[in-house]
């Protein structure tokens, strides 16, 4: 069994995922009304990528005898002025994140629930990937600056990211 105050935080990262989730998704409708097409995709499959975490908590908080909980949530923003802008807001919700997810290490570690500790690591472990993939868009984004291809090319090659469902361990 978890203890109370760790199931409420486990529900409130759930949460948030979902919320990620809805951001990105908002993103995608951005692209697509943009007709930057593989932009919305990279998006899509963020989208997918956050539902998959807001699962994995579901399912965490289930195994161990809790309640799983959903909130209502803040409703995303709807426009960007820039493809760079919308990844630059995306990399600073993913460290956001990231200091939620510390903030439950924390948490679980105190509370000496080390199977949550553990249940965690994955999570320490994908938000390292989670804002370098951002990061690699932000990046390319810059490079191209005044190139007039070049979102026309970065268009076609995020077209190309499909969600793969991580194996379950
Ligand atoms: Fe679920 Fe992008 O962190």
């Amino acid at each position: 069994m978890i203890n109370q105050e760790i199931q409420d935080t486990l529900n409130s990262q759930m949460n948030f995922e979902m919320y990620s989730a809805n951001i990105y998704m908002s993103m995608a409708t951005w692209f697509d009304a943009k007709n930057l097409v593989g932009f919305a995709n990279w998006m899509k499959v963020q989208y997918s990528e956050e539902m998959f975490h807001f699962t994995k908590f579901y399912d965490y908080i289930n195994e161990r005898g809790g309640r799983v909980l959903l909130s209502g949530m803040d409703a995303p923003e709807t426009e960007w002025d820039s493809p760079l802008a919308a990844f630059e807001n995306a990399l600073a919700h993913e460290m956001i994140v990231t200091g939620r997810i510390n903030d439950l290490v924390i948490q679980a570690t105190e509370a000496k629930d080390h199977a949550t500790v553990n249940f965690l690591q994955w999570f320490v472990g994908e938000q390292v990937e989670e804002e370098a993939s951002v990061d690699g868009v932000i990046q390319q984004l810059k490079l191209m600056e005044g190139a007039p291809g070049g979102l026309f090319m970065l268009d076609r090659e995020l077209g190309q990211r499909i969600f793969t469902p991580p194996v379950k361990e």
